[in-house]
């Protein structure tokens, strides 16, 4: 799998050990910034991230700010974006068997590394079961 990966300043500290986790589970992985813990704006490198899932088919991305909440809703403006806002090993892994996401985010101030690795074991690893989820994610684009 290959994922692209943004931040913002308040999710900048754990980006490399995110990055770590995935190429340990053989994932190719495109940083898209920032380089610094410099203060940005999240919807710069949400939109990064989002615009590069979407022309590159089949990839997908991490987007972490401090709650999560500001990086998926700017994501989530990209057309053809499904950015899920994950807590815990269940939204994590329904929101690919359910919602097809094809990003994932979280926010560096609610989870740890812990709970951060097993999210990502459980994107990585849950298919979308289409069907009739299929048809509703149809619907998300209108
Ligand atoms: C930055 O302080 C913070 O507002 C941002 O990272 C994010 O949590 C916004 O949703």
């Amino acid at each position: 799998m290959k994922f692209y990966i943004g931040t913002d300043h308040a999710g900048f500290a754990i980006k490399e050990d995110v990055k770590a986790l995935l190429k340990a589970r053989n994932c190719e992985v495109i940083d898209l910034g920032p380089d610094s813990d410099a203060r940005v704006d999240y919807p710069d490198f949400a939109r990064k991230v989002a615009k590069a899932v979407v022309q590159d088919s089949g990839s997908f991305g991490i987007v972490i700010c401090g709650t999560g909440i500001g990086i998926s809703v700017s994501a989530n403006k990209i057309t053809g974006v499904r950015a899920a806002l994950c807590h815990d090993v269940y939204t994590a892994q329904m929101s690919r068997a359910h919602n097809d996401a094809n990003i994932l985010a979280f926010g560096q101030r609610v989870v740890g590394i812990g709970v951060i690795e097993s999210m990502i074991d459980a994107f990585i690893n849950t298919p979308f079961e289409g069907g009739r989820h299929a048809t509703r994610v149809a619907k998300i684009e209108g």
